[in-house]
């Protein structure tokens, strides 16, 4: 079994693992980085690879969950780090860094007239919230079943339904609370609508009119597996949401920089209110942000009165992380070149898939994607959670103990193709996973 093939060549990620559990929940900073038994602990990294306690190397498509954009220790990243670490790490006082890269962010998205920077996506994304509701004087939220927007009270709110039955009817799911110690009155504020649906859009808005504030979207869903937008869908979701007063916020933590070089909004055309970006525009540091229209971003303090603080906001190590990663890294035809490995494995995989004859399929938007064992292209959270869980287990831990890392442990994860990716490793990982997949059907 492929588990035990892990666990067999990992004896001293084991050790580690134990150690790390005695004194840290889990041995792990977030529960997304464990999986059983226990998951690598990395001694380096470097480009597309990172390695094992046990010296083992994996080609990582997870990517720190598609933040590393670059490539892990990209030279050009490192050495902004190391000569910004030189003049300080923090100042607690604004420097040019963050006007600098500000104005980088604002050349991507023309739709950002003011942008504030923050330390990660669940920031960005509870304070673009709050200014929403600041503007509108409103409270209610929409969001989409099974969309993952951070950790905050607001938003972790039906971010993974198990069943059917939990998840409630099509047109009006049910919100439900994902965490002990979220207070129960959440759920009066936080709606849910499926994704690609604007019939049950339009039911909600029309619902709940005059009482909501915004709707966070992520405009291609990235956890449920990958799953663009269907024709027309995102134009129909700016229509409506003008038509009724609400705030569109596009949450492009993870695809924002990544699917294009001006992100989801240049990809399909559509000019949100606010965008959240996280993941990508830091360089690999820990660096989110929240900007668009000047009269929304107005009020945020000390122009206005909607509270946005941080002691490490701003910071200037992550803001030349950033700048090194968008400006000298990530130009244009980096993209067109993620762009193209990620068509090559989208059309590798399909036709394993065909030849070994398994009930998957293959979703993918630019440089992100990835296999769901669901015959039928999935359209929402739903249909992508009918996917096979164990089909899809066997598959992680076979790729896994081959020395790819083809996504985060779970299921609605994603394969990220970053900069640092060649033509060889999806060469090297399309024959892996032909095995991988052979094997699959035989334990199914
Ligand atoms: C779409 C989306 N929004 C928000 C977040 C939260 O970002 P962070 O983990 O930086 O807090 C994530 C994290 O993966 C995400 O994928």
């Amino acid at each position: 079994m492929s588990l035990d093939a892990y666990v067999a060549r990992t004896p001293l990620t084991a050790k580690e693992a134990a150690r790390a559990q005695a004194i840290i929940p889990g041995g792990v900073g977030s529960a997304i980085q464990f999986w059983s038994p226990y998951p690598i602990y990395v001694k380096d990294s470097q480009g597309a690879y990172v390695w094992d306690l046990d010296g083992n190397r994996y080609t990582d498509y997870c990517m720190c969950y598609a933040a590393m954009v670059a490539g892990h220790a990209n030279p050009i990243i490192a050495e902004a780090i190391a000569e910004q670490a030189k003049k300080g790490t923090l100042y607690g006082l604004p420097s040019p860094t963050a006007t600098d890269l500000a104005e980088e962010i604002q050349k991507r998205y023309p739709s950002i007239d003011m942008i504030r920077f923050t330390q990660s996506g669940v920031e960005a994304t509870m304070y673009a919230v709050r200014l929403a509701r600041a503007a509108t004087g409103k409270l209610g939220v929409l969001k989409v079943e099974g969309a993952y927007h951070g950790a905050s009270d607001i938003l972790l709110v039906s971010t993974g339904p198990r069943t059917i039955e939990a998840a409630g009817p099509a047109l009006e799911p049910t919100s439900l609370i994902d965490s002990a110690g979220i207070p129960p009155g959440t759920t009066e504020h936080t709606h849910i609508v499926q994704f690609n649906d604007l019939e049950g859009l339009e039911h909600l808005l029309e619902k709940y009119k005059d009482q909501i504030a915004c709707f966070i979207l992520e405009p291609c869903m990235t956890n449920g597996g990958v799953i663009p937008p269907d024709s027309g869908y995102l134009e129909g979701v700016r229509e409506l949401t003008r038509q009724y007063g609400v705030l569109l916020i596009f949450d492009e933590v993870k695809i924002g920089a990544r699917i294009a070089y001006g992100g989801a909004a240049e990809k399909y055309g559509i000019k949100p209110d606010l965008i959240c970006l996280a993941k990508a525009i830091g360089g690999g540091t820990p660096l989110g942000a929240f900007g668009g229209r000047r009269d929304l971003m107005e009020m945020i303090s000390p122009l206005g009165p909607a509270v946005h603080y941080g002691t490490y906001n701003a910071n200037p190590l992550t803001m030349s992380a950033g700048l090194a990663c968008l400006t000298s890294v990530m130009t244009r035809d980096k993209y067109e070149e993620m762009d193209r490995l990620g068509a090559k494995m989208a059309a590798g995989l399909k036709a394993i898939i065909e030849r070994v004859g398994l009930p998957a399929c293959v979703t993918w938007e630019g440089p992100l994607g990835g296999i769901q064992f669901v015959p039928e292209t999935p359209h929402n959270y739903r249909q992508a959670n009918m996917g096979n869980k164990e089909m899809w287990t066997n598959y992680w831990y076979g790729m896994l103990s081959r020395g790819v890392i083809p996504m985060g442990s779970a299921w609605f994860e994603e394969y990220s193709i970053s900069a640092a990716h060649t033509e060889a490793d999806i060469d090297e990982t399309l024959n892996i996973t032909e095995d991988v997949l052979n094997e699959v059907k035989r334990l199914a």
